[in-house]
């Protein structure tokens, strides 16, 4: 019997070390909130871009950091409160199921290198509960590796990307990422 393909993980150092700076500020998505917004960061991993997010939404907005890892989840936990970010809400949990959101609350989700490391049968479902946090004018940018190890094909990401309004994507080639900044449609 074939098993079934599985959620990836990672350790958690791959996603948060001394390195990772030179391949993308962790302040880059920051654009996207202002003070006093809500962000969920989905697949955050150990919050590389999650502290930056908590910095730019400030003390009166708040942060949602989802991962089904619960190592990532604590991670972040932990580090919050060692900082003192309150506004940051660490959550365990597929990104499939966000019942903890409220519905239309988000300004912005990132989900960088989420889907491409989740297994297939939770993708139409975590969309499904994209469209459902975001607030009507809210953004979301969503990113997906391509490869081996990709859960996501360029057909896939083609048909994702049509259930939204799309404002800017790259078109990657060979085996560089797909992103795209997208809203509801
Ligand atoms: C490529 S890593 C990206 C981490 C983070 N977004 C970053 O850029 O530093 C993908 C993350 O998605 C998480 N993940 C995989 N499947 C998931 C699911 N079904 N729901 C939520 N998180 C998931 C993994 O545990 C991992 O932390």
């Amino acid at each position: 019997m074939q098993s079934q393909p599985q959620d990836h993980r990672f350790p958690l150092v791959a996603f948060d070390n001394p390195l990772r700076k030179l391949f993308g500020r962790a302040d880059r998505f920051n654009q996207y909130v202002q003070p006093g917004q809500t962000a969920a960061d989905l697949g955050c991993g150990p919050g590389y871009y999650t502290f930056a997010l908590a910095e730019a939404v400030g003390a009166q907005g708040k942060v949602y950091a989802v991962d089904a890892d619960s190592a990532a989840a604590s991670a972040v936990e932990r580090k919050a409160l060692r900082l003192g970010c309150a506004q940051i809400e660490a959550h365990c949990s597929s990104a499939a199921q966000l019942d903890f959101i409220p519905t239309a609350s988000v300004n912005f989700i990132l989900a960088d290198g989420l889907l491409c490391c989740m297994a297939p049968m939770g993708h139409a479902a975590a969309l499904s509960e994209f469209k459902r946090i975001m607030r009507p004018q809210a953004r979301a940018y969503i990113s997906a590796a391509r490869g081996r190890i990709s859960y996501v094909d360029d057909t896939e990401w083609e048909e994702m990307l049509r259930g939204f309004a799309v404002e800017d994507r790259n078109h990657a080639r060979g085996l560089q990422g797909r992103w795209a900044v997208v809203r509801l449609a």
